[in-house]
């Protein structure tokens, strides 16, 4: 100890004394610019080195400041850390790191499913447009002709079918309800039909193909109802000279048993006559005119 607190320290350098610890000037200064911590350091736990040689001193001065020096950078990191959120060699800093790639991947699975519902708002959006594009099956269906089968329609019966959306009838005529047709000429609008409510080929007293069948469709020409079959003559509600026929009771517009108004009814015209044709004796087509193919 005598040696290097007497003779050991580096020409020029004084000696100094702490309470018995000899330190060079030289080694003094370097532990003091490193060791500003010391009161960290006895927070650490490190005994303060009182005794020793100065070479001890020295060494646990060094080491003092080297272990604060060690303490203050882990601090600056976290505190960096902490502030900045981006320290990636701080590992007191790796919570809020997994806290912003937490974010990150939250915001970006976000976005992913806000745009994935998006496309799928669009294409729900955009199908049904395209879809109401193309004709349905069901369009189709309720233009195509539509067949019915009389085998079994009695005389007086009438049945209903349904093309293009539209009732047509197809009744039954008795003898004395074709008998009727004859009398009313001077009661009608139009007994000629000379207004293009039926195709030529049913362009005649009866309206009709064959004479004891009538097809017709049901709606009135007035404003679209749907007149009644009222077959009964002389119906009380109807008057003594009743004949029998087809009555809309909207309006009151008459009509005979081939679908011809009576003159000063609401109705314009007579009732319209659908094209069809008879596949066999006991089979109607309607739908497809007699010569001309499907109707337009
Ligand atoms: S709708 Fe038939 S008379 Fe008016």
């Amino acid at each position: 100890m005598g040696n290097k607190a007497g003779g050991g320290f580096p020409p020029g350098t004084v000696p100094l004394d702490f309470n018995g610890l000899k330190l060079s000037s030289l080694e003094f200064l370097m532990a003091s610019k490193k060791g500003k911590g010391k009161s960290k350091s006895n927070q650490s736990g490190s005994p303060p080195h009182n005794g020793g040689d100065g070479n001890q001193s020295g060494r646990t001065g060094h080491q003092a400041a080297a272990d604060q020096s060690d303490e203050v950078a882990i601090d600056a990191t976290r505190d960096v850390s902490s502030y900045s959120g981006a320290g990636v060699n701080a590992p007191a800093g790796e919570s809020s790191i997994r806290g912003d790639q937490v974010d990150v991947k939250r915001r970006r699975m976000l976005v992913s499913g806000a745009s994935v519902v998006g496309g799928l708002g669009a294409v729900a959006l955009v199908a049904p447009m395209v879809a109401s594009m193309s004709p349905s099956e069901k369009a189709k269906a309720a233009g195509a002709p539509v067949e019915a089968d009389i085998s079994k329609l009695e005389p007086g019966q009438r049945l209903t079918v349904e093309w293009r959306g539209k009732p047509v009838w197809i009744l039954n005529r008795t003898p004395d309800a074709l008998g009727s047709l004859e009398t009313l000429t001077d009661s009608l609008s139009d007994p000629s039909s000379e207004v293009d409510q039926q195709p030529e080929y049913a362009r005649n007293e009866t309206r009709s193909i064959k004479p004891e069948i009538l097809v017709m469709v049901g709606i009135c020409t007035h404003l679209g109802c749907s007149p009644t079959y009222r077959p009964e003559v002389a119906a009380a509600d109807l008057g003594a000279d009743w004949l029998g026929g087809f009555f809309c009771p909207c309006h009151g517009s008459r009509f005979d048993f081939a679908g011809r108004v009576y003159a000063g009814m609401p109705a314009p015209t007579n009732l319209e006559v659908p094209p069809h044709k008879y596949l066999s004796e006991t089979v109607i087509l309607v739908g497809v005119d007699s010569e001309e193919g499907v109707a337009a």
